[in-house]
């Protein structure tokens, strides 16, 4: 076997290095092409190369007459392969490619064998931070905050589970991902929550956590006292310097409010699954400085109306840096922050997960860098860079921000229990109807209701495009023959439930069996299984999760009409159809893996 095949990075990417070789020795004056591979209409894929490149050469070479001629050279050129049974040129010079169905065997074979990880894409990245969640310390974390933890979640898993690009001699690894909670713990709030508390529980010390109880509440008291009473306001306002002057009591006060909310958010985070390292704004507040001051140096610093500010072409009002009262701001604190995450940090893409609200900030700070030098550019590719992640609104039923019948806001806990029980009542009903309710234990009901609960609320989120506002419905999300989580992962459970009631022995059929590919839903079901890492690199590289919903969601109903077609039980073909559930169900449950659901085994 030639040069394909070793079988690093998606399929496309294989795909591109075959072309690259082509590429160069069709036009060598043009190493810098990028081969163009893509699904193809009428093909698997195809390569798009020849009418671009035509443009740049048909004025100095004599050897191509039109872009359909450049194609066949280019087509001519490609090494030879095991991946590629033939090759054609259609119109004005695509170029159809369609795999050999012996290579697809053994490459679903072999991912069979050595795991899903064999399958991992590469990305140009070994470096990346992810700041999501992010929510603010004594205030509710609301719907927002639960979709910026589902999409971070997301987001960090595919970039885990990728592979870092790396020199032809080192040693494959994995990208680095450094998850961010960049809690708001370092506003103004505190000096009103530090001297409610004081003054409420003298004896805060030996008190303080159940004395503050329920910390919305708390935070809701004192700033009724904040706005009524002017010598508490002022007070507050002098505990704010005090506490950011380093002032022990004021910062023990302000550790223990913290713990508070903490010991929530992470009850919250146990329940989803998620994990994060918190680096809150506090932790960035002694680099601002030294980092305005480079900033300064640099020229970028100007005086506005008694404020420091960084003026931003095509943009009427100047990012503040300094208040007026001298202050820093939320702006100062996320430049420090892009600058220790760059500089001590050596992260090399900044990925800032909020809703769309924050879009203006985020461009105001990058644009800010950019001109500092710290970033190359703002829309390009080149690294390092730094991306925002916008989201919409969670609405509820009636077209309004969603909110819950009990209270203003949506507590998260509430919500996720609401989850779990609904899903938990519908499971109970099918199981019912279908007569098998005897065989499942509480225990089990329990567990299977979370995962498809939780999953479901997940998966509502990660479908849509996340830049549109979304409704959240139970009734919706819930529903087992839409798209939705409930549908997948019963369509999971049954084609494990297929596999076991073949009786046969898995890890030996993977061993000795071979897949083959005669009929056409069996071809069409190994084509969407190996384009499973490019949805994945795709949804990386567009910072989009819907892409691998989408591809779930596919794999799924393609699968659904392989099995309508093709007999899998009691066949000649038995041992290769077999193989081919157990590719599904493999490649089905790392895309729940990277959505952060867990799989249901039986149903
Ligand atoms: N705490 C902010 C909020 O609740 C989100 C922080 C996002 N991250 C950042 N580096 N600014 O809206």
């Amino acid at each position: 076997m030639a040069q394909d095949g070793d079988g690093v990075g998606s399929v496309k990417q294989q795909l591109s290095r075959l072309f690259k070789v082509s590429l160069n020795a069709t036009c060598p004056n043009e190493s810098d092409v990028e081969p163009m591979i893509e699904i193809g209409k009428f093909a698997d894929y195809q390569c798009n190369n020849a009418m671009g490149l035509w443009k740049r050469v048909k004025e100095s070479s004599s050897e191509f007459r039109n872009p359909r001629s450049l194609g066949e050279a280019i087509m001519r050129n490609l090494p030879p392969s095991a991946m590629i049974e033939s090759t054609s040129v259609a119109g004005p010079g695509f170029i159809n490619i369609s795999l050999a169905n012996d290579w697809l065997s053994k490459y679903i074979s072999q991912m069979l064998l050595f795991g899903i990880d064999t399958w991992a894409p590469i990305l140009p990245v070994n470096r990346v931070v992810v700041d999501f969640s992010s929510p603010n310390i004594a205030k509710e974390m609301h719907v927002g905050h639960l979709r910026s933890t589902i999409i971070g979640d997301t987001l960090s898993r595919m970039l885990e589970f990728s592979n870092a690009e790396i020199l032809p001699n080192q040693e494959k690894k994995k990208v680095e991902v450094l998850r961010r909670n960049h809690v708001g713990d370092w506003g103004t709030q505190f000096g009103m929550l530090i001297e409610y508390l004081f003054n409420e529980f003298p004896n805060w010390e030996d008190v303080g956590e159940q004395a503050i109880g329920d910390l919305q509440e708390f935070y809701k008291a004192s700033k009724r006292k904040f706005d009524e009473d002017a010598s508490f306001k002022e007070k507050a306002q002098r505990a704010v310097v005090r506490l950011q002057g380093g002032e022990e009591k004021y910062r023990q006060a302000w550790k223990q409010i913290c713990e508070i909310s903490r010991k929530e958010f992470d009850q919250i985070y146990q329940r989803l699954g998620v994990h994060l390292e918190e680096k809150g704004e506090s932790f960035y507040n002694p680099y601002i400085p030294k980092v305005l001051e480079e900033l300064a140096q640099k020229g970028l610093v100007e005086e506005s109306d008694g404020a420091r500010v960084i003026f931003i072409e095509g943009k009427s009002i100047p990012l503040i840096v300094v208040k007026r009262d001298g202050g820093y701001n939320y702006a100062s604190t996320d430049l420090a922050a892009l600058w220790y995450r760059l500089n001590e940090e050596g992260a090399q893409w900044i990925i800032y997960i909020t809703d769309v609200g924050q879009k203006e900030h985020f461009e105001m700070v990058f644009s800010a860098a950019v001109r500092s030098g710290w970033l190359p550019s703002l829309h390009g590719n080149a690294f390092p860079k730094a991306c925002h992640v916008g989201f919409g609104l969670v609405l509820g039923s009636d077209g309004k921000r969603f909110r819950t019948r009990s209270s203003e806001v949506v507590r998260l806990a509430e919500l996720l229990d609401e989850a779990k029980n609904s899903s938990k009542s519908e499971l109970v009903k099918k199981l019912k109807e279908n007569g098998k309710l005897e065989e499942w234990t509480e225990d089990e009901l329990e567990q299977t209701a979370e995962k498809i609960g939780y999953g479901a609320v997940k998966y509502a989120d990660l479908k849509t495009n996340r830049l549109t506002n979304y409704t959240f419905s139970f009734e919706k999300m819930l529903d087992a023959r839409g798209d939705t989580a409930v549908y997948l992962l019963y369509a999971h459970a049954r084609i494990c439930s297929i596999i076991r009631k073949s009786g046969k022995d898995m890890e030996e059929l993977k061993q000795t069996g071979v897949i083959v590919l005669d009929d056409a839903n069996e071809r069409a079901l190994a084509i969407h299984l190996i384009r499973f890492a490019e949805a994945v690199e795709e949804a990386c590289t567009n910072l989009l999760p819907s892409v691998l919903c989408d591809y779930l969601y596919r794999l799924t109903e393609m699968f659904s009409k392989f099995y309508e077609k093709c007999t899998v039980i009691g066949t000649p073909e038995e041992t290769s159809r077999l193989l081919l559930c157990e590719a599904t169900v493999v490649v089905m449950r790392k895309c729940f893996y990277l959505l952060g659901i867990k799989p249901v085994y039986k149903i």
